[in-house]
């Protein structure tokens, strides 16, 4: 009997994805048994974000010791390429809050949590674990003592990282509805925890322009509507915004990311 039409061209595409595979250098990095000090990464995702960091390097940088410790939220984490690679970047200092629908094997110097990011309790979960890890006469106090009030308290994040995705639907409206909702989510909690740079100074270095304030990198679905959400929300709250496209993000597809530079605060 000879396969269906549809079976036929699904068996093509899995032996194209496959194919695909075999030759992707990135999958093939993943897999290798690495040596030295670098992880074997658990996922391709992971050479997007050393890519978008080698550009960058202030993102994952360790920071000096008398500013504390590092703090980095990674949502949409599993299985973990993200979080491995920016604990391994931060060199062991900080620490990585890493969030998924999924589960996903613990990794070194990460705090993992499991929830749906769209359901406010599971990010009140969120700020209750970063609260708990910081530091109370760093975090707690600082909000107190430079007198910028409460709503300060919890401004202790410096990078909000979000590569997630909704599984896609191939009705592009829907698949740009869903993207501009984890889009707004992951920006609204930046928005009230990235540390503030309101007040502070611009600054040179190594030739490049620094922003003060947190930093939040975000997935989005290259689209119309989400280019006026980044116009009309993220523009006005951040000193620098940049399209990344790694070269590991494969060319056919829409997904972009925006590295929001220097939280300013509200405006
Ligand atoms: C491209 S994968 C992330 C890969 C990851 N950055 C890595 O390097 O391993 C996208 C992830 O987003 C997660 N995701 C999508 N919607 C989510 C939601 N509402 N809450 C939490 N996670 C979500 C998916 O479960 C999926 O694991």
């Amino acid at each position: 009997m000879r396969p269906s039409l549809s079976l036929w061209k699904k068996s093509a595409s899995s032996s194209r994805w496959l194919t695909r595979q075999a030759n992707d250098p990135y999958v093939k990095a993943r897999t290798a048994n690495t040596t030295g000090d670098a992880p074997a990464y658990r996922s391709r995702s992971s050479f997007k974000l050393l890519s978008m960091n080698a550009k960058h390097p202030f993102l994952l940088a360790p920071k000096p010791e008398f500013e504390g410790d590092k703090i980095v939220v990674d949502l949409g984490a599993a299985p973990g390429g993200w979080s491995q690679a920016a604990a391994h970047l931060m060199g062991g200092q900080g620490r990585v809050f890493a969030l998924d629908i999924l589960d996903f094997t613990p990794l070194p110097g990460v705090h993992s949590l499991k929830g749906d990011f769209l359901d406010p309790k599971v990010q009140a979960d969120l700020r209750a674990a970063i609260n708990e890890f910081r530091p109370p006469q760093f975090g707690l106090a600082a909000g107190y003592e430079s007198g910028t009030g409460e709503e300060n308290r919890e401004r202790v994040v410096d990078v909000v990282l979000s590569d997630m995705m909704a599984p896609m639907t191939g009705v592009r409206l829907r698949d740009v509805a869903a993207s501009l909702d984890l889009v707004q989510a992951a920006s609204s909690f930046a928005f009230s925890t990235l540390r503030s740079g309101q007040g502070e100074e611009t600054w040179l270095s190594k030739g490049q322009q620094r922003y003060p304030g947190g930093h939040l990198l975000v997935k989005f679905f290259q689209h119309p509507d989400l280019d006026e959400y980044k116009r009309e929300v993220l523009q006005p709250r951040f000193h620098k915004i940049t399209v990344e496209k790694p070269p590991e993000s494969r060319k056919e597809s829409s997904e972009a990311y925006w590295l929001c530079q220097g939280y300013k605060g509200e405006p």
